[in-house]
This record gives C-alpha cells, sequence and structure tokens, in this order.
C-alpha cells in the first residue's frame, strides 16, 4: 500500500483510482521497482514469477504478496513495458516469398501498403503509434527484390521506389524504422562470405541503402534476418564486418545498426553458440561500438520457431538471463526484433512476464518488436494485424506499451 500512497501524493486526483484498483488478470501486481497494484481482482491471485514479476494469474487461492520493491519513484503505471527504450511491431510483405535457405521469389513479395494492393500498413503503422503508443517497426525486405534479382548490382529504382513508400509511411508516423535483409544469411541457398554472395557484394547492397538514408537519424540497419547453420561465426562476423563499414563510410555514421548471430539469432544460443563473442569484435571505423546493437530473436513456443498457438516459457532463466548477464559484463546492448505468440491465454502469460523482465533490465534490453502485423491476415497463428482501432489480444494484453495501463484501470 505504500507505494500506492507515494504514488498518490505525486499525480492528479484523477489517476489516483486507477493507480491502486486490483490488477486484471494477467496484469503485473509485484516484482522489483513495481509500483503499481499489488493485488488481483477476484478469481486472480498474484502469483510470484521470479524477483522481477509478479502476475495476476486466474485462481482463487489465499493471495500471496508479491515481491515489492524498495526504491517507488512514483512514476506513473504505464504498463510493465514502461522502461524500454524501443517498443514495435513488423509490417511484413516485401519479404513474402523468402525462404530460410535465402531465395526470395520477388514475384510473391507483396507490399504492405494500400496503394499496392496490399494490407494498409501505413495504417496500421499510424495506429500502433497513436493508439497503442509503440515508437518503432521493422520492415522486412528480400534482397532480391531491392536488386531485382541481380547479385551485387545497384537497387532497382523500380522496386526501391515501393519499398520506400513503406518506409516513409514508418518515418511519417515519427517512429525508429529498421530496414530488415531478410535472407538468414544467404542468396539462393548459398552463404555470404562461406561459399555464397562475397562480402563486397553484401557490402554493397549496405552501401547503397545506407546513402539513400544516410540523413535520417530514425533509421536502423537491421544487417541481417537469422543468420542460421552458418559453419563459421567468426568468418560470418567479417561479414557483418563489411557491411557495417560500408555503411558507416556511406555517410550513416551515427544510427543503430543491429548485428546478427547464428542459431536464427536465438537469444537462447547467443552466448553459449559463440556469436557474441565474435560479433564483440565488429567495430566502427573509428575502432569504436558505438550505436553497434546485437540483434536477437525469440519465441515462445515450444520449440523457438513462433509457429504455435500456445506459449510455453516467459524464457525468462533459459535465455533472457543469461543474455543480460553477459550484456552488463561486456557492456553491450541488445534489441529483440522478434518476437510474439497466438492470441490466447498462455501467450499474454509467459508474453507478459517477458517483457517485464525486459523491461527490468533495459539498461542492455533497449526493446522488442512483435511478429507481425503488415500483410497477414486474421487466419495467421501469430497475426497482430489491427481490425481497424481494434488490437488482437495479445497486443492489447502485453506488447502495447499501454496495455499495463489499461489492464490496471480495470
Ligand atoms: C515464383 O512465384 C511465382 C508465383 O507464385 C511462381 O509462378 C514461380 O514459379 C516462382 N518461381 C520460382 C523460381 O519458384
Ligand atoms: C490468409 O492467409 C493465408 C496464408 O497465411 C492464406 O492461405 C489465406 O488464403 C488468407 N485468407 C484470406 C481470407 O485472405
Ligand atoms: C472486425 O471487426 C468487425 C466489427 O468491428 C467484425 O464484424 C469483423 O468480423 C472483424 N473482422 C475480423 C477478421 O475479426
Amino acid at each position: 500500500m505504500s507505494h500506492c500512497l507515494t504514488f498518490a501524493l505525486a499525480v492528479l486526483a484523477a489517476t489516483i483510482s486507477s493507480a491502486c484498483a486490483q490488477g486484471a488478470v494477467y496484469s503485473q501486481c509485484g516484482g522489483q521497482g513495481w509500483s503499481g497494484a499489488t493485488t488481483c481482482v477476484s478469481g486472480a491471485v498474484c502469483t510470484v514469477v521470479n524477483d522481477y514479476y509478479s502476475q495476476c494469474l486466474p485462481g482463487t487461492a489465499t493471495s500471496t504478496v508479491g515481491t515489492t520493491t524498495t526504491s517507488a519513484t512514483g512514476s506513473s503505471p504505464t504498463g510493465s513495458a514502461g522502461s524500454l527504450k524501443f517498443t514495435g511491431v513488423n509490417i511484413a510483405g516485401f519479404d513474402f516469398g523468402c525462404g530460410t535457405d535465402g531465395t526470395c521469389n520477388t514475384t510473391q513479395a507483396w507490399p504492405p501498403l494500400a496503394q499496392y494492393g496490399g494490407n494498409d500498413g501505413q495504417s496500421q503503422m499510424q495506429h500502433f503509434v497513436q493508439n497503442d503508443g509503440f515508437n518503432m517497426f521493422r520492415l522486412p525486405v528480400g534482397w532480391q527484390w531491392l536488386v531485382n534479382n541481380q547479385l551485387g548490382g545497384a537497387l532497382n529504382s523500380a522496386n526501391l521506389a515501393e519499398y520506400d513508400s513503406l518506409v516513409q509511411a514508418c518515418l511519417g508516423t515519427g517512429a525508429y524504422c529498421i530496414i530488415d535483409i531478410h535472407n538468414y544469411a544467404r542468396w539462393n541457398g548459398a552463404i555470404i562470405g562461406q561459399g555464397g554472395p562475397t562480402n563486397a557484394q553484401f557490402a554493397s547492397v549496405w552501401s547503397a541503402l545506407a546513402s539513400k538514408y544516410a540523413s535520417q537519424s530514425k533509421i536502423l540497419f537491421g544487417v541481417m534476418n537469422e543468420p542460421h547453420d552458418v559453419p563459421s561465426i567468426t568468418t560470418w562476423a567479417t561479414s557483418v564486418q563489411a557491411a557495417v563499414t560500408a555503411i558507416r563510410q556511406a555517410g550513416a555514421t551515427s544510427q543503430m545498426i543491429l548485428l546478427p548471430g547464428n542459431d536464427w539469432t536465438s537469444a537462447g544460443s547467443f552466448v553459449s553458440d559463440g556469436s557474441a563473442a565474435a560479433l564483440s569484435t565488429v567495430k566502427n571505423p573509428d575502432g569504436s561500438t558505438t550505436n553497434l546493437i546485437f540483434d536477437v530473436h525469440k519465441y515462445l513456443d515450444s520449440d523457438n520457431s513462433g509457429t504455435h498457438a500456445e506459449c510455453t516459457t516467459n524464457n525468462i532463466d533459459s535465455a533472457w538471463t543469461p543474455l543480460v548477464q553477459w550484456l552488463r559484463t561486456n557492456k553491450r546492448q541488445a534489441l529483440n526484433t522478434e518476437t510474439g505468440g497466438g492470441n490466447t491465454a498462455s501467450c499474454v502469460q509467459f508474453m507478459c512476464q517477458q517483457i517485464a523482465f525486459q523491461a527490468q533490465n533495459s539498461d542492455v534490453i533497449l526493446g522488442y518488436v512483435g511478429w507481425s502485423a503488415g500483410n497477414f491476415n486474421s487466419t495467421y497463428v501469430l497475426s497482430e494485424v489491427p481490425n481497424g482501432s481494434s488490437d488482437t489480444s495479445l497486443v492489447s494484453s502485453c506488447l502495447s506499451p499501454k496495455a499495463g495501463a489499461q489492464s490496471g484501470s480495470t
């Protein structure tokens, strides 16, 4: 109760009742740094998940008191994502037709923009910013689309114009925008720098993109989506270095660049598979690592694939805790550019836990980007496509940075 009191004295009377209300089912109700409600609505029990997170879970047992904070600051209860720098959503479509072997059939790329016959990605992004408070979008695109199947060739002006329409729609919302080349470290089955495209061919596409967006401070360069089964992680790091050097030399000197490891950029194996050590050698031309951010993905289903409607883990013990410890020790940061789950109670439960943990470690975890909105339809198991102004349940319950505030006010 002391935290409610501290809070009540610090804010307008109008918000007192919501701040001290009982937590809704699946909302946070305790954990280090938590200053919101510590009791749950009838039918839910405040349950300790770990030191950082207690959650109102369905049940009728006698309430337990969640781990409470010793450092209430009176900050507003803006939901568990509150302290993260970035919260966002993938806007997929230009990557459609890309397989995990790095083939991208350009006839299947489908711009997620109404003017090109797709879903209205611009309205989606405007909704996510205005209604949910998201501030980042990731815009996957196939390498083959960008260069119209000419490996090492120039950006194709017609294709780039369509992709740039999405980038500009993103920038127009005021959000940060990630350019994501969605090729799994490959071009048509062969691995960059390890039998496939040369590092120079890879660098050339990044040089061209960085040159185009050099003056845009809210662009992030996502070097590559989900490398996997890459034989040599140290050789891969030299390919990533080639991209970083090309981006910086093209004039994009200060934007964030996202560095992807092996094993589908899994957060859970980033340290153990050697990706962290190898990518630590990647530097800016001045020798620094400023704004070189590690890119990690994590799903919450039984096989970390993001293909199941039900979630089975919050990944905290298996992935986020060891990653956070490594990042802090090595003074580096990571961004979780893909995570997601079905619109199910299990995913709401585990995703809220994962996000709360990330937020408690926001010194080294910059944020998360949900998979996915864009050109999916409502039959897609991980759809985050809003229906008009109505969000899917996982977005409205967890992924939206306003989710905590909404659930806390019921
Ligand atoms: C690319 O996709 C189109 C349309 O689905 C299909 O007709 C074509 O065979 C595909 N090309 C390859 C090489 O798979
Ligand atoms: C929805 O998307 C799936 C593929 O994810 C497709 O098979 C299906 O035809 C689509 N449904 C509609 C109504 O567009
Ligand atoms: C979208 O919402 C409308 C009503 O607001 C509803 O009739 C429609 O079925 C919804 N569509 C989907 C795909 O859920």
